[in-house]
């Protein structure tokens, strides 16, 4: 039997006291019995935890163990095996109990066409070994193979079947980079729209055809992610909270599942989110979700804002702000390029910061960024590179610095910080230069 661990292993969810741990078997057509061990080593001289698992077919041999009763804010290290076959290993680390102020540090990433390009910013992100990454969407593209590319994504065929979307996964997790970030640190990962289909909203034209299809994006996506909950009647549970302490309350927002005519989130998924923002004894609130959340004008011909982000749902926006006065942060992507700027509400008050990670490997539209800084005073930061954001929050300041690679369509690109931010609860502040 050929190893079959070829799409690396992964964790994910981390609380106080456990993580799930991920990996998905290839080339098998059976169940298999799956060992895992957890240590407090890498060499795993000190297991402290070990067990066996089912791989079934039904879910593409993927594999999620909920590990429970560990230590807060610790390092662990784990690894698979299935006959003689032996996993590579992986690094987590478990979230932070309720009473700490320890300081917290995060990457956040999104947006990887793979046709567009090699997936270096991850290794450079992978070697941050953050306490924890958070992805921000479009994991994968649905699209077919374009006539050009820095790279072939097989099969070439637009995604749209349970089969098409778990091969189009395994195409992007044979990556090694990807596979390096996956190992370095747990992740807690959301989607946007190309996890399914661009642009799609709630339950699309309401057809069978597209219900089908979205269940087995969803299923697809559990299988290939760390997540705690499965997918169920073709739905997933996704907007949930990730607590470090004293120190963030990250909310992380699903806004494509129940999006409608009028709000980005549903109904349900806003009254959560409202009743946490208001009640948090938590220092920063963060939000941690696919689009642009501030307004943006964009000068010229019509239309001005974006309907397709949080411009386009202005009402549940203004609640959400209303909910606040201070200490909110914004995480996003979405665009292909890096923004950061101040949050500002109805009354015209800063309430916090936004900072909009570029993308890992997906190409930029044509963007007038002076223009747009210009035209919008709150924005204060553009940059067109390709890169991920690593941030640090204590109590007292929340920094996040944007890291850039120069190309994407030749290998080993250097990484550098492209600008650094402060934010003390109300607007940025740069501090790199
Ligand atoms: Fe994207």
């Amino acid at each position: 039997m050929p190893n079959p661990f070829t799409l690396g292993v992964a964790s994910g969810e981390p609380l106080p006291d456990g993580v799930i741990l991920w990996t998905r078997l290839t080339g098998l057509s059976h169940p298999v019995e799956v060992r895992w061990q957890l240590a407090e080593d890498d060499r795993f001289a000190r297991v402290v935890q070990q067990g066996t698992v089912q791989a079934l077919p039904a879910w593409a041999h993927s594999v999620h163990v909920r590990v429970e009763g560990l230590r807060p804010a610790t390092d662990y290290f784990y690894r698979f095996r299935s006959g003689s076959e032996l996993s590579p290993a992986g690094r987590t680390r478990t979230a932070p109990d309720a009473a700490s102020t320890q300081q917290v540090r995060f990457a956040a990433a999104n947006c990887q066409r793979f046709e567009h390009g090699w997936f270096t910013a991850y290794r450079h992100l992978a070697a941050e070994r953050p306490d924890v990454v958070f992805h921000l969407g479009d994991y994968i593209y649905e699209y077919g193979r374009p006539a050009q590319g820095v790279r072939r994504v097989d099969p070439p065929e637009e995604t749209t079947t349970l089969a098409g979307y778990r091969a189009r996964y395994a195409a992007y997790k044979r990556d090694p980079d990807l596979q390096a970030a996956h190992a370095a640190a747990p992740w807690v990962p959301t989607w946007d729209d190309h996890e399914v289909m661009d642009n799609y909203q709630g339950r699309g034209d309401g057809s069978d055809r597209f219900l089908r299809r979205r269940a087995a994006a969803y299923q697809a996506y559990y299988e290939h992610m760390p997540l705690r909950v499965r997918p169920r009647e073709g739905a997933l549970q996704m907007y949930r909270r990730r607590t470090y302490g004293l120190v963030a309350d990250f909310m992380v927002l699903d806004v494509r599942q129940f999006r409608d005519a009028g709000t980005m989130l549903g109904a349900a998924q806003e009254s959560w989110l409202l009743s946490r923002l208001t009640s948090t004894p938590v220092r920063w609130r963060v939000l941690v979700q696919p689009l642009f959340f501030t307004r943006r004008f964009v000068p010229g011909p019509p239309p001005n804002l974006r309907k397709d982000a949080w411009d386009g749902r202005p009402e549940q926006r203004a609640r959400l702000l209303a909910a606040v006065s201070r200490n909110l942060v914004v995480l996003s992507g979405d665009v292909h390029n890096a923004w950061a700027g101040d949050v500002v509400d109805a009354a015209g008050q800063t309430v916090g910061a936004e900072f909009v990670g570029s993308a890992i490997s997906s190409n930029p539209p044509v963007t007038d960024g002076p223009g747009v800084l210009a035209a919008n005073p709150h924005l204060r930061y553009f940059d067109a590179h390709r890169g991920y954001l690593s941030g640090a929050v204590s109590q007292a300041e929340f920094r996040v610095a944007f890291k850039g690679v120069d190309f994407v369509d030749r290998k080993d690109a250097p990484v550098r910080t492209l600008a650094e931010f402060v934010t003390e609860g109300r607007g940025i502040r740069r501090v790199d230069v």
